[in-house]
């Protein structure tokens, strides 16, 4: 699933992102350019963002 269409960023690289330590969009959009285009992306790649460090924490506890 393309989590951003203007960088063609899929979940998995997000996902992949977060597990070499990006923690917001800001950071995502450092690495992969997320958001860097029309901006729309945002608000979903965080929430992203947000469940995959949620769930590396689970993971981790
Ligand atoms: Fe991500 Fe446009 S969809 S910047």
């Amino acid at each position: 699933m393309y989590v951003c269409l203007c960088q063609a960023v899929k979940d998995s690289e997000v996902r992949q992102a977060v597990a070499s330590g990006v923690e917001d969009v800001d950071q995502l959009a450092e690495v992969l350019g997320v958001g860097t285009g029309c901006g729309s992306c945002r608000d979903f790649a965080q929430t992203l963002i947000d469940e995959a460090l949620d769930e590396s924490l689970a993971y981790a506890a």
